[in-house]
């Protein structure tokens, strides 16, 4: 394994490399987990696959495993979601609708804010749906249309809905809907429920790989900018909004665990992936289908502990300027 002391990286691109294929080896055998089978068509998934991506603000990517393998976004399409609900409706109106507290409950938990009737975050599922509904469009084929055309933006090529997966994940998700019925009886979602929950669904179901996703999480990194395309993915000014619920939301029952440990803002997903974004840096990724009980990808929680601890991520922990990493900057491959 490659060495780094915590704060004092002396990496080089070929190097870190070298670095991220060592780290794919020691994990590969980790067997501890099982994938997803609530959502039937996910359970068909190759439990082995595993990939590792970095991407940096200035373009360099670095790629381990299977990354492009192709998987359903799942959960991790609710960051990009929520920061178009705030382009279209503004920081205020989302605020009225969908809160910011972590929950320390399952990501589907049927609950909502006692006082406020809000669901609590836009990461849960109940704060998702609610997010999602608020996205603008004429009718449910423009709404669709802008989803896709925005993660177009972030992962710079265009990007199709899994059908097995959203028509598995329609005909079954029964608690997604009984939230989406709860909230429309507390006035949290005022349009068709059903197509509230097919646009959900659709987010969920949109097929990404590993690069890509390092890709959007370096565009977050990047104040919105896709650093490949140089297209604006976002409005920067919610930025902040985004990377300070994926910090204290992103991972569930476990966001708690992960800011003390990892450190950066993250977002899993039941497919199996997990990106973090460390800011005006880096975009990481990881695949890898086997979930732990919270689900989150075990050997994803693995890497980005690792990689956070021997390149001094911890947002608490860089320096002030935030140059741990500035070493493989403006480095080629
Ligand atoms: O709503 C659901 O259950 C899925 N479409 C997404 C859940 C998910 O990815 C939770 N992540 N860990």
């Amino acid at each position: 394994m490659a060495q780094a002391n915590q704060g004092d990286l002396e990496i080089v691109p070929s190097q870190f490399l070298g670095f991220l294929k060592d780290l794919h080896s020691k994990y590969k055998s980790v067997q501890e987990g099982a994938v997803a089978n609530y959502i039937p068509e996910l359970a068909k998934v190759n439990p082995d696959l595993f990939s590792i991506c970095v991407v940096t603000v200035d373009g360099q990517l670095y790629e381990v495993g299977d990354y492009e393998q192709l998987f359903t976004i799942q959960s991790m399409s609710k960051v990009f979601a929520y920061g178009l609900a705030l382009e279209d409706r503004g920081r205020d109106y989302i605020l009225t609708r969908v809160g910011v507290e972590p929950t320390g409950d399952a990501f589907n938990a049927i609950i909502l804010d006692e006082q406020s009737k809000r669901p609590h975050n836009p990461m849960v599922n109940a704060g998702a749906i609610a997010t999602t509904s608020l996205i603008k469009g004429s009718g449910a084929t423009e709404r669709l249309n802008r989803m896709l055309d925005m993660f177009r933006r972030y992962i710079g090529h265009d990007v199709f809905v899994d059908i097995s997966v959203f028509t598995s994940e329609r005909s079954t998700g029964h608690r997604n809907r009984a939230m989406a019925h709860l909230m429309f009886n507390f006035g949290m979602i005022d349009q068709n429920i059903e197509e509230a929950l097919d646009l959900y669904f659709q987010q969920c179901a949109v097929m990404v790989n590993c690069r890509d996703l390092a890709v959007m999480a370096a565009t977050l990194a990047n104040r919105g900018t896709n650093p490949i395309t140089d297209e604006q993915a976002v409005d920067r000014h919610y930025i902040k909004d985004i990377l300070s619920v994926m910090y204290t939301c992103g991972m569930y029952n476990f966001a708690g665990e992960w800011a003390y440990k990892v450190g950066i803002p993250a977002k899993s997903g039941v497919s199996g992936g997990i990106f973090a974004v460390v800011p005006h840096q880096m975009g990481i990724a990881v695949f890898s289908p086997l979930l732990d009980a919270r689900g989150n990808s075990v050997r994803g929680v693995k890497v980005c502990e690792e990689l956070s601890q021997h390149l001094a991520l911890h947002l608490f922990e860089c320096s002030a300027n935030n140059s741990c990493f500035s070493n493989i900057q403006g480095s080629s491959k």
